[in-house]
Protein backbone atom coordinates (compact mmCIF):
# COMPACT_ATOMS: atom_id res chain seq x y z
CA UNK A 1 0.00 0.00 0.00
CA UNK A 2 1.20 3.52 -0.59
CA UNK A 3 2.31 5.08 2.59
CA UNK A 4 0.60 7.83 3.97
CA UNK A 5 1.88 11.68 3.88
CA UNK A 6 1.92 13.83 7.27
CA UNK A 7 2.52 17.49 6.38
CA UNK A 8 2.22 18.75 10.02
CA UNK A 9 -1.05 18.12 11.61
CA UNK A 10 -2.37 17.86 8.08
CA UNK A 11 -2.17 13.55 6.93
CA UNK A 12 -3.23 12.68 3.76
CA UNK A 13 -3.54 8.61 2.83
CA UNK A 14 -1.60 8.55 -0.22
CA UNK A 15 1.64 10.22 -0.80
CA UNK A 16 0.85 10.65 -4.16
CA UNK A 17 0.49 14.80 -5.48
CA UNK A 18 -0.77 15.62 -8.78
CA UNK A 19 1.71 18.98 -9.45
CA UNK A 20 0.05 22.49 -10.92
CA UNK A 21 -0.43 22.70 -14.19
CA UNK A 22 -0.92 25.93 -15.88
CA UNK A 23 -2.52 27.47 -17.69
CA UNK A 24 -6.18 25.99 -17.14
CA UNK A 25 -4.75 22.08 -17.00
CA UNK A 26 -4.56 21.28 -13.17
CA UNK A 27 -8.50 23.28 -12.10
CA UNK A 28 -11.27 22.18 -9.43
CA UNK A 29 -12.24 19.15 -11.90
CA UNK A 30 -8.76 17.31 -11.26
CA UNK A 31 -7.94 18.80 -8.45
CA UNK A 32 -10.67 16.96 -7.08
CA UNK A 33 -10.31 13.74 -8.78
CA UNK A 34 -7.11 13.39 -7.10
CA UNK A 35 -8.22 14.71 -3.83
CA UNK A 36 -10.80 11.77 -3.91
CA UNK A 37 -9.03 8.85 -4.36
CA UNK A 38 -6.87 9.96 -0.74
CA UNK A 39 -3.70 12.05 -2.72
CA UNK A 40 -2.98 15.86 -2.68
CA UNK A 41 -4.54 17.55 -5.52
CA UNK A 42 -2.93 21.15 -6.70
CA UNK A 43 -4.88 23.69 -8.55
CA UNK A 44 -3.20 25.97 -10.77
CA UNK A 45 -3.50 29.53 -10.24
CA UNK A 46 -1.94 30.94 -13.05
CA UNK A 47 -3.96 33.05 -15.86
CA UNK A 48 -7.29 31.09 -14.65
CA UNK A 49 -9.15 35.12 -14.85
CA UNK A 50 -7.41 35.50 -18.53
CA UNK A 51 -8.85 31.71 -19.22
CA UNK A 52 -12.19 32.65 -18.34
CA UNK A 53 -12.41 34.65 -21.30
CA UNK A 54 -11.68 37.90 -19.67
CA UNK A 55 -8.31 38.96 -21.44
CA UNK A 56 -7.96 41.92 -20.49
CA UNK A 57 -6.78 44.21 -17.93
CA UNK A 58 -9.64 42.85 -16.01
CA UNK A 59 -8.71 39.61 -16.81
CA UNK A 60 -5.43 39.71 -15.14
CA UNK A 61 -7.11 41.34 -11.82
CA UNK A 62 -9.68 39.07 -11.68
CA UNK A 63 -7.34 35.95 -11.65
CA UNK A 64 -7.50 35.93 -7.38
CA UNK A 65 -11.83 35.88 -7.83
CA UNK A 66 -11.50 33.14 -10.16
CA UNK A 67 -9.11 30.83 -8.46
CA UNK A 68 -11.12 31.33 -5.19
CA UNK A 69 -14.43 29.94 -7.23
CA UNK A 70 -11.61 26.79 -8.26
CA UNK A 71 -10.57 26.07 -4.34
CA UNK A 72 -14.05 26.22 -3.15
CA UNK A 73 -15.45 23.96 -6.17
CA UNK A 74 -12.26 21.84 -4.92
CA UNK A 75 -13.31 21.95 -1.37
CA UNK A 76 -16.71 21.56 -1.63
CA UNK A 77 -16.15 18.76 -3.99
CA UNK A 78 -13.65 16.25 -2.07
CA UNK A 79 -14.19 14.23 0.60
CA UNK A 80 -10.67 12.85 1.15
CA UNK A 81 -6.66 13.50 0.77
CA UNK A 82 -5.94 17.61 0.40
CA UNK A 83 -6.64 20.58 -1.67
CA UNK A 84 -3.17 22.74 -2.95
CA UNK A 85 -2.68 25.39 -5.12
CA UNK A 86 0.62 26.17 -6.92
CA UNK A 87 1.30 29.54 -7.33
CA UNK A 88 4.25 30.44 -9.37
CA UNK A 89 6.66 32.85 -7.66
CA UNK A 90 7.32 34.70 -10.89
CA UNK A 91 3.89 35.86 -11.31
CA UNK A 92 2.72 39.54 -10.79
CA UNK A 93 0.17 38.86 -8.63
CA UNK A 94 1.80 36.53 -6.56
CA UNK A 95 0.33 38.23 -3.33
CA UNK A 96 -2.87 38.70 -4.21
CA UNK A 97 -3.03 34.62 -5.41
CA UNK A 98 -1.59 33.80 -1.70
CA UNK A 99 -4.25 35.79 -0.06
CA UNK A 100 -6.77 33.90 -2.31
CA UNK A 101 -5.36 30.86 -0.95
CA UNK A 102 -5.02 31.43 2.75
CA UNK A 103 -8.89 33.31 2.77
CA UNK A 104 -10.31 30.66 1.26
CA UNK A 105 -8.61 27.66 3.51
CA UNK A 106 -6.39 25.93 0.98
CA UNK A 107 -4.81 22.68 2.65
CA UNK A 108 -1.31 23.94 0.74
CA UNK A 109 0.34 26.52 -1.11
CA UNK A 110 3.00 25.19 -3.53
CA UNK A 111 5.14 27.82 -4.24
CA UNK A 112 7.67 27.64 -7.28
CA UNK A 113 9.47 28.95 -10.23
CA UNK A 114 11.39 31.23 -8.23
CA UNK A 115 12.38 32.07 -4.37
CA UNK A 116 9.11 32.23 -2.03
CA UNK A 117 11.60 34.50 0.47
CA UNK A 118 8.35 36.23 1.80
CA UNK A 119 5.82 33.83 2.00
CA UNK A 120 5.62 33.14 5.65
CA UNK A 121 5.64 36.98 6.06
CA UNK A 122 2.66 37.41 3.39
CA UNK A 123 0.55 34.54 4.77
CA UNK A 124 1.05 35.24 8.71
CA UNK A 125 -0.44 39.31 7.94
CA UNK A 126 -3.18 37.93 5.74
CA UNK A 127 -4.27 35.57 8.66
CA UNK A 128 -2.28 35.18 11.51
CA UNK A 129 -3.60 31.85 12.58
CA UNK A 130 -4.04 29.92 9.01
CA UNK A 131 -3.74 26.04 8.50
CA UNK A 132 -2.33 26.77 5.01
CA UNK A 133 0.36 24.65 4.76
CA UNK A 134 3.39 26.56 2.72
CA UNK A 135 5.73 24.37 0.97
CA UNK A 136 8.59 25.15 -1.79
CA UNK A 137 9.15 23.61 -5.06
CA UNK A 138 12.89 23.48 -5.89
CA UNK A 139 15.71 22.05 -8.22
CA UNK A 140 18.99 22.51 -6.10
CA UNK A 141 19.62 22.04 -2.59
CA UNK A 142 21.49 25.68 -3.01
CA UNK A 143 17.84 27.19 -3.25
CA UNK A 144 16.41 24.28 -0.83
CA UNK A 145 19.23 26.21 1.97
CA UNK A 146 18.58 29.65 0.37
CA UNK A 147 14.45 29.32 1.70
CA UNK A 148 15.45 27.85 4.55
CA UNK A 149 17.92 30.35 5.69
CA UNK A 150 15.93 33.16 4.91
CA UNK A 151 12.79 31.75 6.66
CA UNK A 152 14.70 30.87 9.88
CA UNK A 153 16.31 33.97 9.92
CA UNK A 154 13.35 36.24 9.52
CA UNK A 155 10.02 34.25 10.46
CA UNK A 156 11.89 31.67 12.85
CA UNK A 157 9.90 29.20 10.98
CA UNK A 158 10.70 26.66 7.47
CA UNK A 159 8.75 25.25 4.75
CA UNK A 160 6.36 22.76 5.87
CA UNK A 161 6.91 20.10 3.21
CA UNK A 162 9.58 20.84 -0.29
CA UNK A 163 9.23 19.14 -3.70
CA UNK A 164 12.71 18.58 -5.23
CA UNK A 165 11.76 18.91 -8.93
CA UNK A 166 14.33 17.17 -11.31
CA UNK A 167 15.12 17.88 -14.79
CA UNK A 168 12.67 15.23 -16.17
CA UNK A 169 9.41 16.88 -15.29
CA UNK A 170 7.09 19.02 -17.60
CA UNK A 171 6.87 22.44 -18.01
CA UNK A 172 9.79 25.26 -17.40
CA UNK A 173 12.92 24.09 -15.23
CA UNK A 174 14.55 25.17 -12.79
CA UNK A 175 18.10 24.21 -14.31
CA UNK A 176 20.60 25.86 -17.37
CA UNK A 177 20.26 23.78 -20.71
CA UNK A 178 23.51 22.20 -20.16
CA UNK A 179 22.48 20.61 -16.92
CA UNK A 180 18.64 19.21 -18.47
CA UNK A 181 21.00 16.14 -19.41
CA UNK A 182 24.26 16.31 -17.17
CA UNK A 183 23.90 13.12 -14.68
CA UNK A 184 25.56 15.32 -12.07
CA UNK A 185 21.99 17.32 -12.12
CA UNK A 186 19.19 14.28 -11.72
CA UNK A 187 16.34 13.54 -9.48
CA UNK A 188 18.39 10.72 -8.40
CA UNK A 189 21.30 12.98 -7.31
CA UNK A 190 19.62 16.39 -5.70
CA UNK A 191 17.13 14.63 -3.80
CA UNK A 192 19.61 13.60 -1.37
CA UNK A 193 21.28 16.56 -1.59
CA UNK A 194 18.32 18.71 -0.87
CA UNK A 195 17.72 15.88 1.99
CA UNK A 196 20.53 16.52 3.93
CA UNK A 197 20.38 20.30 3.42
CA UNK A 198 16.73 20.47 5.08
CA UNK A 199 17.72 17.74 7.89
CA UNK A 200 19.95 20.18 9.41
CA UNK A 201 17.73 22.44 9.69
CA UNK A 202 14.38 20.64 10.64
CA UNK A 203 16.75 18.81 13.58
CA UNK A 204 16.88 22.03 14.77
CA UNK A 205 12.92 22.87 14.59
CA UNK A 206 12.35 19.09 16.20
CA UNK A 207 10.16 19.52 12.97
CA UNK A 208 9.31 16.95 10.23
CA UNK A 209 9.82 18.10 6.46
CA UNK A 210 8.61 15.24 4.23
CA UNK A 211 10.67 15.98 1.12
CA UNK A 212 8.69 15.33 -2.24
CA UNK A 213 10.40 13.67 -5.37
CA UNK A 214 8.82 15.18 -9.02
CA UNK A 215 9.66 14.62 -12.80
CA UNK A 216 9.80 11.61 -14.78
CA UNK A 217 7.85 9.61 -12.49
CA UNK A 218 5.62 7.71 -14.78
CA UNK A 219 4.56 4.32 -12.77
CA UNK A 220 4.30 2.71 -9.42
CA UNK A 221 8.08 1.32 -9.69
CA UNK A 222 9.17 4.74 -10.13
CA UNK A 223 7.50 5.64 -7.00
CA UNK A 224 8.91 2.50 -4.79
CA UNK A 225 12.65 4.04 -6.38
CA UNK A 226 12.26 6.98 -5.53
CA UNK A 227 10.54 6.12 -2.19
CA UNK A 228 13.10 3.55 -1.01
CA UNK A 229 15.59 6.84 -2.09
CA UNK A 230 14.44 8.59 0.89
CA UNK A 231 11.33 10.61 -0.73
CA UNK A 232 8.24 10.85 1.29
CA UNK A 233 5.77 11.27 -1.37
CA UNK A 234 5.82 11.54 -5.30
CA UNK A 235 4.52 14.67 -7.38
CA UNK A 236 3.44 13.47 -10.91
CA UNK A 237 2.00 16.22 -13.55
CA UNK A 238 1.98 14.29 -17.22
CA UNK A 239 0.20 11.06 -15.92
CA UNK A 240 -2.34 13.26 -14.44
CA UNK A 241 -3.21 15.12 -17.92
CA UNK A 242 -3.75 11.83 -19.83
CA UNK A 243 -6.78 11.49 -17.42
CA UNK A 244 -10.32 12.11 -18.22
CA UNK A 245 -10.76 14.78 -15.38
CA UNK A 246 -8.05 16.79 -16.44
CA UNK A 247 -8.96 20.20 -17.24
CA UNK A 248 -7.56 20.79 -20.51
CA UNK A 249 -9.28 19.77 -23.96
CA UNK A 250 -9.46 16.41 -25.46
CA UNK A 251 -7.18 17.77 -28.31
CA UNK A 252 -4.34 18.56 -25.54
CA UNK A 253 -4.56 15.05 -24.09
CA UNK A 254 -4.67 13.68 -27.66
CA UNK A 255 -1.32 15.52 -28.19
CA UNK A 256 0.40 13.24 -25.21
CA UNK A 257 -1.12 9.83 -26.68
CA UNK A 258 0.30 10.45 -30.64
CA UNK A 259 3.33 12.29 -29.03
CA UNK A 260 6.50 9.99 -30.06
CA UNK A 261 9.73 10.07 -28.38
CA UNK A 262 11.65 11.94 -31.12
CA UNK A 263 8.89 14.61 -30.42
CA UNK A 264 9.73 15.79 -26.41
CA UNK A 265 12.15 18.78 -26.85
CA UNK A 266 13.44 21.69 -24.82
CA UNK A 267 12.74 25.10 -25.56
CA UNK A 268 13.68 28.57 -24.05
CA UNK A 269 10.41 30.16 -22.63
CA UNK A 270 9.79 33.75 -22.98
CA UNK A 271 10.15 33.49 -19.34
CA UNK A 272 13.60 32.90 -19.70
CA UNK A 273 13.87 29.61 -18.24
CA UNK A 274 14.44 26.04 -20.61
CA UNK A 275 11.08 24.23 -21.10
CA UNK A 276 10.00 20.99 -21.63
CA UNK A 277 7.26 20.59 -24.39
CA UNK A 278 5.99 18.48 -27.14
CA UNK A 279 7.28 19.72 -30.36
CA UNK A 280 4.32 20.23 -32.35
CA UNK A 281 4.07 22.49 -35.77
CA UNK A 282 3.71 25.62 -33.23
CA UNK A 283 6.80 25.13 -31.76
CA UNK A 284 8.59 24.39 -34.97
CA UNK A 285 6.96 27.38 -36.53
CA UNK A 286 8.43 29.50 -34.17
CA UNK A 287 12.04 27.64 -33.84
CA UNK A 288 12.29 28.39 -37.17
CA UNK A 289 12.23 32.22 -36.60
CA UNK A 290 8.29 32.69 -36.89
CA UNK A 291 6.76 35.27 -34.97
CA UNK A 292 3.45 35.44 -33.26
CA UNK A 293 3.06 39.74 -32.92
CA UNK A 294 0.95 40.43 -30.10
CA UNK A 295 -0.09 43.45 -27.00
CA UNK A 296 0.85 42.58 -23.28
CA UNK A 297 -1.86 44.25 -21.57
CA UNK A 298 -0.68 43.43 -18.21
CA UNK A 299 2.98 41.20 -17.97
CA UNK A 300 1.48 38.67 -16.05
CA UNK A 301 5.12 37.19 -15.37
CA UNK A 302 8.13 39.35 -13.35
CA UNK A 303 10.68 37.79 -16.11
CA UNK A 304 9.01 37.93 -19.14
CA UNK A 305 10.61 39.46 -21.64
CA UNK A 306 7.76 40.55 -23.66
CA UNK A 307 9.24 43.06 -26.24
CA UNK A 308 11.36 40.72 -27.61
CA UNK A 309 8.87 37.54 -26.61
CA UNK A 310 8.08 35.97 -30.72
CA UNK A 311 5.05 35.28 -29.05
CA UNK A 312 2.84 35.64 -25.53
CA UNK A 313 3.39 32.53 -23.68
CA UNK A 314 -0.15 32.77 -21.56
CA UNK A 315 -2.02 33.09 -25.10
CA UNK A 316 -0.03 30.15 -26.27
CA UNK A 317 -0.69 28.10 -23.45
CA UNK A 318 -4.88 29.25 -23.29
CA UNK A 319 -5.21 28.16 -26.81
CA UNK A 320 -3.67 24.96 -26.16
CA UNK A 321 -5.53 24.31 -22.94
CA UNK A 322 -8.98 25.06 -25.08
CA UNK A 323 -7.57 22.26 -28.14
CA UNK A 324 -6.16 25.04 -30.34
CA UNK A 325 -3.33 23.18 -30.69
CA UNK A 326 -2.01 25.17 -33.96
CA UNK A 327 -2.03 28.24 -32.37
CA UNK A 328 -0.38 26.74 -28.84
CA UNK A 329 1.56 24.02 -27.58
CA UNK A 330 2.17 21.64 -24.82
CA UNK A 331 4.40 21.33 -22.14
CA UNK A 332 4.98 17.87 -20.88
CA UNK A 333 7.93 15.48 -18.79
CA UNK A 334 10.32 14.04 -20.14
CA UNK A 335 8.40 10.14 -20.05
CA UNK A 336 5.04 11.49 -22.07
CA UNK A 337 5.79 9.95 -25.35
CA UNK A 338 4.72 6.46 -23.29
CA UNK A 339 1.45 7.63 -22.33
CA UNK A 340 -0.86 5.63 -24.77
CA UNK A 341 -4.89 6.06 -23.74
CA UNK A 342 -6.60 8.46 -21.73
CA UNK A 343 -7.64 6.81 -18.67
CA UNK A 344 -9.02 8.00 -15.31
CA UNK A 345 -7.65 9.21 -12.37
CA UNK A 346 -9.21 6.02 -10.38
CA UNK A 347 -8.12 3.93 -12.75
CA UNK A 348 -4.19 6.29 -12.33
CA UNK A 349 -3.93 5.09 -8.71
CA UNK A 350 -4.78 1.72 -9.22
CA UNK A 351 -2.68 0.86 -11.55
CA UNK A 352 0.46 3.32 -9.62
CA UNK A 353 -0.73 1.45 -6.43
CA UNK A 354 -0.73 -2.18 -8.31
CA UNK A 355 2.75 -1.46 -9.45
CA UNK A 356 3.91 0.06 -6.21
CA UNK A 357 2.97 -2.98 -4.04
CA UNK A 358 4.92 -5.23 -6.88
CA UNK A 359 7.83 -3.49 -6.11
CA UNK A 360 7.68 -3.96 -2.11
CA UNK A 361 6.74 -7.67 -2.70
CA UNK A 362 9.81 -8.32 -4.64
CA UNK A 363 12.21 -6.02 -2.52
CA UNK A 364 10.68 -8.12 0.29
CA UNK A 365 11.84 -10.98 -1.15
CA UNK A 366 15.27 -10.65 -1.54
CA UNK A 367 16.44 -8.35 1.35
CA UNK A 368 13.21 -8.33 4.15
CA UNK A 369 15.39 -6.59 6.53
CA UNK A 370 16.38 -3.76 5.09
CA UNK A 371 13.11 -2.71 3.69
CA UNK A 372 12.23 1.02 5.06
CA UNK A 373 16.59 1.70 5.81
CA UNK A 374 17.58 2.52 3.33
CA UNK A 375 17.12 6.49 3.21
CA UNK A 376 19.67 7.88 1.15
CA UNK A 377 22.56 5.43 2.43
CA UNK A 378 24.46 5.80 -1.42
CA UNK A 379 25.05 9.64 -0.37
C1 LIG B 1 1.35 20.69 -18.80
C2 LIG B 1 2.20 21.02 -17.60
C3 LIG B 1 2.10 22.27 -17.01
C4 LIG B 1 2.84 22.57 -15.86
N1 LIG B 1 2.67 23.78 -15.26
C5 LIG B 1 3.30 24.05 -14.08
C6 LIG B 1 3.04 25.27 -13.39
O1 LIG B 1 2.25 26.11 -13.82
N2 LIG B 1 3.71 25.48 -12.23
C7 LIG B 1 4.59 24.55 -11.71
O2 LIG B 1 5.16 24.79 -10.63
N3 LIG B 1 4.84 23.39 -12.35
C8 LIG B 1 4.20 23.12 -13.51
N4 LIG B 1 4.41 21.91 -14.12
C9 LIG B 1 5.24 20.87 -13.47
C10 LIG B 1 4.37 19.84 -12.69
O3 LIG B 1 3.70 20.45 -11.62
C11 LIG B 1 5.16 18.65 -12.15
O4 LIG B 1 6.04 19.02 -11.13
C12 LIG B 1 5.97 17.97 -13.22
O5 LIG B 1 5.21 17.84 -14.37
C13 LIG B 1 6.44 16.59 -12.75
O6 LIG B 1 7.04 15.89 -13.80
P1 LIG B 1 6.25 14.80 -14.69
O7 LIG B 1 5.38 15.56 -15.60
O8 LIG B 1 7.34 14.07 -15.39
O9 LIG B 1 5.46 13.94 -13.75
C14 LIG B 1 3.71 21.60 -15.31
C15 LIG B 1 3.84 20.36 -15.94
C16 LIG B 1 3.08 20.05 -17.06
C17 LIG B 1 3.21 18.70 -17.69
Amino acid sequence: MLPELKIGNLEVEKAIIQGGMGVGISLSGLATAVANEGGIGVISSIGIGYLKGERNKKGFSSNAHYLRDEIRRAKDGSTRGAIGVNIMVAISDFDELVKASIEEKADIIFAGAGLPLNLPGLARTIDPETQTKLGVIVSSARAANIICQSWHKKYHCLPDIIVVEGPKAGGHLGFHYDQIFDPNYSLEKILPEVWHTVHQFAQQYKKEIPIIAAGGIFTGEDIYQFMSLGADGVQMGTRFVATHECDAETQFKEVYVNCREDQVSIITSPVGLPGRVIKTEFIQQIEAGHRKPFTCPWKCLKTCNFKEAPYCIAEALINAQQGKMENGFAFAGSNVYKVDRIISVRELFRELEIGFDLSVAQYLEKDPLEFGNFRFVNL
